[in-house]
């Protein structure tokens, strides 16, 4: 051994012992951490095959055995699932700041202009101006006041296509699936996109926001999403509908909107980009991408939540006829229920929320992520593990809800439990700094449509598989087999 390299040794030798006595005490600290239960995973998928199609029942399933609080692994990827109402609370109240993080997704990155849209930004500063553009000038309560003519006229338009049906059977599905269409589109982009084309782009963005990426949980393995030809699929729905919004974009700009009162959502957007009264510059991708998350977050979940609930009133005629009663009384024989109405139908409203409890549109939410290592009902949760929260599961927990399989809408009538964020047994639409700030803009036609649905029809379903309460897999869960009604005017 030469002399230079004894000296070189020598004189480093307190440097190694202090670095191998930090990486021994590393290791003992990490080992003595306490994780929450686990199950078994295989090497490199961990846990993945067992989710299944239907992740929420699988979940709900393995937490009764590891626990309302436990420790999956999706991949390599470590994810923390909370099934109960105290877990949720934790993580969605108490330690809201710190699990109000989301996690680097594949797909959402490719098709949101890497996540600069609102529901899979990280959380920080631009993740709260563009929410608070959101909530104060296209979801607030004015604000969706302002799109009810846009409602009502929809409404009508679907009411007049049932009465031509003249009680032959037609698809209530699809009819619900043009509605909610229309009037996101009339009030985001100013006119309906009624065409095959913009309906198939929709339906294309979200089966692929739905498919599983292998490179989001198995790094290692990003390849098989080129293989696979998802990242191509991507790729080709996100740029066109970059094309189509470009296009949007362009014609609101060169029109004239001085004056104008019934402004869109593009329209506030790009005022707001125009003056820039809070220093935030708003610019074309984040505009392209909040439009897209309404699109994404705003139509699908709201359909699938009014189909579901149409379908549990058909299989439950005692239920249909108390609603029809409440409708006809404050109907009084006029020709259309309107918005000013709905105040003064509590058992609709107890409807809704027996629906939504039955039928959570995303039943894990989206998924949440920690920003820093964090102690959680004594366990130790470590920074960037993403969390699922099975609000399907907790929405079905025998300790929450008496009979809970069942569609109960008189459980809400004298309950002050809500769907708004505040009761953690109902978790619809999430709750805290990442809660969805579409509640009252979803709800709204919602109501209206069901209110006069019932009001000015009777509905029967057709067919033996309509009964049928099959989901489908995705991330929004609809039921599988499409509503064939037929239905008979009744006033
Ligand atoms: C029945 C209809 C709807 C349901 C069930 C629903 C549900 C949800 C859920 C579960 C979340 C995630 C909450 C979380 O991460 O904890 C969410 C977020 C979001 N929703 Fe909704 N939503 C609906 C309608 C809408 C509508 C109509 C809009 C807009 C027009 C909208 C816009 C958003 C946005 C922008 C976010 C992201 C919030 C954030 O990450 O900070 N949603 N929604």
């Amino acid at each position: 051994m030469s002399f230079t390299l004894q000296l070189f040794l020598f004189s480093s030798l307190p440097c190694i012992l202090t670095l191998l006595l930090l990486k021994s005490s590393f290791y003992s600290s990490k080992s003595r951490k306490n994780l929450p239960p686990s199950p078994p995973k295989l090497p490199l998928i961990g846990s993945l095959l067992q989710l299944g199609s239907s992740p929420h029942h699988a979940l709900q399933a393995m937490a009764q055995t590891y626990g309302p609080l436990m420790l999956i692994h999706l991949g390599t990827v470590p994810v923390l699932v909370a099934s109960s109402v105290d877990a949720a609370k934790d993580i969605m109240k108490t330690h809201d700041k710190v699990f109000s993080g989301r996690p680097h997704l594949n797909i959402p990155n490719r098709v949101f202009y890497a996540c600069k849209d609102i529901a899979f930004s990280q959380y920080g500063e631009y993740w709260r101006q563009v929410k608070s553009i959101a909530v104060l000038h296209l979801l607030s309560s004015k604000r969706v006041q302002s799109y009810r003519q846009v409602r009502e006229d929809e409404m009508v338009v679907m009411m007049e296509k049932i009465r031509k049906a003249n009680g032959s059977t037609f698809n209530l599905s699809e009819l619900i699936i043009t509605l909610t269409n229309n009037v996101v589109c009339r009030v985001a982009l100013g006119r309906t996109y009624e065409g095959r084309r913009f309906k198939s782009l929709l339906l294309r963005l979200m089966e692929v926001l739905g498919c599983f990426s292998v490179g989001s949980y198995i790094p290692s393995l990003r390849w098989v999403d080129w293989l696979s030809g998802l990242n191509r699929k991507a790729d080709k729905v996100a740029k066109e509908f970059d094309e189509f919004l470009e296009g949007v974009l362009d014609e609101h700009v060169n029109k004239n909107v001085d004056g104008v009162q019934d402004r869109d959502l593009v329209d506030i957007l790009l005022e707001f980009q125009r003056e820039n009264t809070t220093g935030f510059r708003l610019e074309r991708d984040m505009i392209k991408a909040i439009i897209m998350d309404v699109f994404t977050a705003g139509t699908d979940t709201t359909f699938t939540i009014l189909e579901w609930t149409m379908c549990e009133l058909l299989r439950h005629p005692q239920v249909m006829k108390k609603l029809k009663q409440e409708a006809l009384e404050v109907g009084q024989g006029r020709s259309l229920i309107t918005e000013d109405d709905l105040d003064r139908m509590p058992y609709l409203k107890a409807v809704f929320k027996e629906a939504l409890r039955l039928h959570i549109p995303l039943p894990l939410l989206v998924p949440h992520q920690s920003t820093e290592d964090i102690k959680l009902q004594g366990y130790d949760i470590q920074s960037d593990t993403q969390v699922l929260i099975n609000a399907w599961a907790i929405a079905r927990d025998p300790s929450n809800w008496e009979e809970p399989e069942e569609f109960k809408p008189e459980r809400f009538l004298k309950s002050p439990i809500d769907y708004k964020g505040l009761h953690f047994e109902l978790l619809p639409f999430g709750a805290g700094r990442r809660g969805c700030p579409g509640i009252q803009f979803a709800m709204v036609v919602n109501e209206l449509v069901l209110a006069n649905l019932v009001y000015k029809f009777d509905l029967a379903l057709v067919g033996e598989e309509n009964f049928n309460m099959c989901e489908t897999n995705g991330m929004t869960v609809h039921k599988k087999c499409p509503l064939l009604v037929s239905a008979t005017p009744c006033s």
